[in-house]
């Protein structure tokens, strides 16, 4: 079987055993509109895992080391059931200007220095959380669908614990003013991506103003001591 097509970094051959999932039960305007968000996200997990494997090779910190490397080996897995999940659903037309507005926010996502990385890793992943818990209230699309709940939910338990890993280190290498003034850079740009895609969130039961609003500005204190 050929290698799944990326969806917007290539990794290194998974050496995890392929996943399969039931077909999600949702209306088909809701498969079309996760569909186009899957792409999306898959797209920031091939980026969070090549990001943490760079970040855990460069990590001169022996408990650092194997966090960071574990949460690459999670995003991993991420990719792979949002692989498996974008070929349970309605083939979908690659949407460029979007999945091109996401690969270049990725790659923007690691200038600099690694503490502000991780910075905007945090405010990214704190981000994903929001968007993730949304998706998964009961009266949204996904919240309502056993097999997607299933599986955001997993991505979302380890998202929380990704934001803990990496503003605590964040917090070790950077100033408070300086982890929030580029992770706020972040969460904004993030905010311009996500904008392409409201049609879908509405689609699927997530109020996309309010949900723009909340990702456009940093959570307080998410840096603070
Ligand atoms: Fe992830
Ligand atoms: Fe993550």
């Amino acid at each position: 079987m050929n290698a799944p097509r990326p969806f917007c970094f290539r990794l290194a051959p998974a050496t995890l055993a392929p996943v399969a999932i039931a077909v999600p039960r949702l209306g088909d305007a809701q498969a079309e509109a996760l569909a186009v968000l899957v792409p999306l996200l898959g797209c920031g997990e091939e980026a969070a895992a090549l990001a943490f494997d760079g970040l855990a090779d460069a990590a001169d910190d022996d408990l650092a080391a194997p966090a960071l490397a574990l949460i690459a080996d999670e995003e991993r897995v991420h990719e792979q059931l949002l692989s498996a999940l974008a070929a349970a659903l309605p083939p979908t037309d690659r949407q460029p200007q979007l999945m091109r507005a996401a690969r270049r926010f990725h790659i923007d996502l690691g200038r600099g220095s690694g503490a502000e990385h991780l910075a905007r890793i945090a405010g990214i992943d704190a981000a994903v959380c929001t968007i993730l818990s949304r998706m998964l209230r009961p009266d949204a699309a996904i919240g309502a669908d056993p097999v997607t709940r299933a599986l955001f939910g997993r991505i979302h338990r380890d998202e929380a614990r990704h934001v803990r890993v990496s503003r605590t280190l964040a917090r070790s290498l950077g100033s408070a003013r300086a982890n929030a003034d580029v992770a706020a850079g972040a969460r904004e740009a993030l905010a311009g991506v996500l904008g392409l895609a409201g049609a879908a969130f509405d689609t699927l039961g997530v109020d996309p103003d309010a949900l723009l609003r909340d990702i456009g500005r940093l959570p307080d204190g998410l840096f603070a001591a």
